[in-house]
C-alpha cells in the first residue's frame, strides 16, 4: 500500500509552519519526534473530560482512567510482543529505565571484581549508570570497540566475556550515527555465557520496531517522546522471572502491599516498580503513538525511511568538504557529518536560518567522538514525515555554509 506522505504530514500539525521565513524542515528527530494528532487529542481529551488518579479510586472517573492506563500497558505489550502485561514497567524514559536496572540488578548481582560489558557507541545514558555501578561495587567496565564504519567489532565482543561477566548493556540503534547493532546475535552470544542483556531501544522502536521475544532480550528500554509519544514517559520491559527477583528501586505509594513501622512488603509486578502516581496520561499517550505507528505500518515506515537514507547519503556525499560518519551496512536515516574548516555549531546556526532544524555537538556520545578524533558533528535525523525535497534544501543550505566560510 505504501506510505501516503500527504496524509502523514497532515497528522503532524507542527510541521506546517514557517521558521525564519522558510517552511520548517525538522531534522532533529533523534532528539525528539513530533506528535501526531492522535496522541495530542487523546491526552487533551483526558485533561478536558476524564482526568482522575488511577488504581486507588472507587469513583467513575478513576475507574475509567485506570482502565485506559491498563489498556495502554496491553497496547505496549503487544507493540513489543512481550509475553505478559506485567512485564511492561512505565518509567519516565530510557534514562530512568537504564538507571533502574543498573541499580536493582547491580545491587543484587554485582560484586567486587565482576564485569559489565557496554560498547563504544553508547549514549551517555547507557554508559554512566554502569560506570557508577562499577564505582559503587568495585566492578569493571568492559567496552566493545567499533570499526571505522561505526559498527561493533563482534569478535572483540565475544572475547570480552569471562566468568565474571554479569550483564551486557548495548544500544539497538546508535543515536550519534544510526548504526543498527546486531542485538539478536549479541544476545545469543551473551546467553551462551549465561549473561543477561539490556538493550537500549530509544532510537530503534520507532524505526525498526521490536519483538522482545524474538530477540530474547532480558531488558529492553525506550522513551515515549522519541516514538511520537509524549515526554516524561518510557518503558522498561523485563522478563517476568528476572523482574520478580529484583529488589524495588524507588519506594513509596502504590508499590507496596502491607506497610507497618516494623516491616513493608511489596506489591506484585508491575506495580512493585511504579512507585507514586505514574504518568498515566503519558502512558495512554505513548500507547496512542504505538497504535499510530501500527496504523501507518512499520513496513511502510521502514521502506520510506530507507529511501530517504539512500537519497540523502548520495546527495550529501557529493558535497565537497563534507565528511559523513557512520556508514554501517545496516543503519537508520541519520546523517552525521562535519564540514572542512567549519565548526559544527556554526554550520548548524546557519542551516537553521534556512528553516532547517539539525542538532550539533557530541550528541551525548563523547567516547564515540573520541574514537573518531572529533569534538562533534552536525546531525540530521530523518523520519517518515520528512521528504526528499527537504533533503535537497539541506544540501543547498550546506553548500551556502561552505561558500560563506571557504
Ligand atoms: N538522546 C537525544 C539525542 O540523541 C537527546 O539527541
Amino acid at each position: 500500500m505504501g506510505l501516503d506522505i500527504n496524509r502523514v504530514r497532515n497528522d503532524f500539525p507542527i510541521l506546517n509552519q514557517v521558521v525564519h521565513k522558510k517552511p520548517l524542515a525538522y531534522f532533529d528527530n533523534a532528539a525528539t519526534t513530533q506528535k501526531p494528532l492522535k496522541v495530542i487529542e487523546i491526552m487533551d481529551r483526558i485533561y478536558m473530560e476524564t482526568n482522575s488518579n488511577i488504581h486507588r479510586g472507587v469513583h467513575y472517573l478513576s475507574d475509567l482512567t485506570t482502565t485506559q492506563f491498563e489498556e495502554a500497558r496491553k497496547t505496549v505489550r503487544k507493540f513489543i510482543n512481550a509475553r505478559y502485561d506485567h512485564e511492561i514497567i512505565f518509567t519516565s524514559g530510557t534514562t530512568a529505565g537504564i538507571n533502574q536496572v543498573a541499580f536493582c540488578f547491580g545491587e543484587k548481582y554485582v560484586k567486587p571484581g565482576d564485569e559489565i560489558i557496554i560498547s563504544e557507541i553508547e549514549h551517555h545514558s547507557n554508559i554512566v549508570p554502569w560506570q557508577m555501578l562499577c564505582e559503587r561495587k568495585d566492578a569493571k567496565l568492559c567496552v566493545i570497540p567499533i570499526n571505522d564504519l561505526g559498527e561493533l567489532v563482534l569478535d572483540e565482543y565475544e572475547r570480552l566475556f569471562s566468568s565474571r561477566t554479569r550483564i551486557v548493556a548495548v544500544t539497538h540503534v546508535a543515536n550519534s550515527i544510526g548504526t543498527i547493532n546486531p542485538v539478536k546475535e549479541m544476545i545469543t552470544t551473551a546467553h551462551r555465557y549465561g549473561v543477561p542483556v539490556l538493550v537500549d531501544g530509544a532510537q530503534a522502536v520507532q524505526h525498526t520496531g521490536v519483538d522482545v521475544r524474538d530477540l530474547d532480550a532480558d531488558f529492553y528500554v525506550f522513551s515515549g517522546h522519541k516514538m511520537y509519544g509524549p515526554t516524561g514517559i518510557g518503558v522498561l520491559y523485563g522478563k517476568e522471572e528476572i523482574l520478580d527477583e529484583l529488589p524495588p528501586w524507588q519506594t513509596g505509594g502504590e508499590m507496596v502491599d502491607q506497610v507497618s513501622f516494623e516491616k513493608t512488603t511489596f506489591n506484585k509486578l508491575p506495580f512493585k516498580f511504579e512507585a507514586g502516581t505514574p504518568n498515566y496520561i503519558g502512558g495512554i499517550g505513548l500507547a496512542a503513538a504505538a497504535e499510530y505507528l501500527e496504523e501507518t505500518g512499520l513496513d511502510n515506515i521502514k521502506a520510506y525511511e530507507k529511501d530517504l537514507l539512500e537519497y540523502g547519503s548520495k546527495k550529501l556525499s557529493e558535497i565537497e568538504g563534507l565528511h559523513l560518519f557512520g556508514e554501517a551496512g545496516n543503519k537508520i536515516s541519520i546523517f552525521s557529518f562535519i564540514l572542512d574548516n567549519i565548526h559544527p555549531y556554526d554550520a548548524g546556526m546557519i542551516i537553521d536560518k534556512y528553516g532547517i532544524a539539525v542538532r550539533t555537538g557530541n550528541h551525548c556520545a563523547q567516547p564515540f567522538m573520541e574514537r573518531f578524533g572529533i569534538r562533534g558533528t552536525v546531525r540530521a535525523s530523518l523520519v517518515f514525515y520528512n521528504t526528499r525535497e527537504e533533503i535537497d534544501r539541506l544540501c543547498e543550505a550546506v553548500e551556502k555554509v561552505n561558500q560563506m566560510f571557504n
